[in-house]
């Protein structure tokens, strides 16, 4: 897929079909994050890869959204160390890892972190040091059926030329 099917495609999965992704794909879905744009190229972030069952487990326990986290093959939690811009730079790194996914045949949903109160639990659970936040959880896996797409805003509604009109 070239960059503008991917980017024009993807939608949010939350069922997945039970086939594992590859360690290497994982790896390279989370290098696509680490090449995210960053504010000052500060590079605040970090990318927690949980396959294992039990922990995906309490990650959905504790996530009110995400109870699909518990199903997929795998999800990437974003932490970013706090400073001015992490929550920015996290989102871009997020928003890479969801096209990089994709970009790799495999589904993902961005799940609420950083605002949730459950996200300091959940950074508990990780080992996740103090002074860092988390951003994201990403459930990821082949997708069970192709993602069903989201009414989504016109561009003539969005696209301003020049000035807001
Ligand atoms: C900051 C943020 C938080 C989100 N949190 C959740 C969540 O907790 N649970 C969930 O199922 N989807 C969550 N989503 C996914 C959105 O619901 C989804 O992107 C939106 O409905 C648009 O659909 P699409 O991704 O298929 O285009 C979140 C997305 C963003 C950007």
């Amino acid at each position: 897929m070239d960059a503008l099917t991917v980017i024009k495609t993807r939608r949010s999965v939350r069922a997945f079909a039970g086939r594992q992704v590859p360690r290497e794909v994982l790896e390279d879905i989370v290098d696509c994050g680490r090449l995210a744009a960053t504010a000052r190229n500060e590079q605040p972030w970090e990318f927690i890869v949980v396959t294992d069952a039990s922990m995906r487990e309490k990650i959905a326990d504790l996530a009110e959204y995400g109870k699909f986290i518990a199903q997929a093959s795998a999800c990437i939690v974003v932490v970013c160390k706090d400073g001015r811009y992490f929550l920015e730079d996290g989102s871009a790194a997020s928003q890479n890892i969801l096209l990089g996914a994709w970009a790799h045949g495999v589904g993902s949903c961005w799940v609420a972190g950083d605002k949730k109160p459950y996200a300091v639990d959940i950074a508990k659970v990780l080992g996740v040091p103090d002074g860092y936040r988390v951003i994201s959880l990403i459930a990821l896996g082949y997708p069970q059926a192709p993602p069903s797409p989201k009414p989504k805003r016109a561009l003539n509604e969005v696209l301003h030329w020049e000035k807001w009109a």
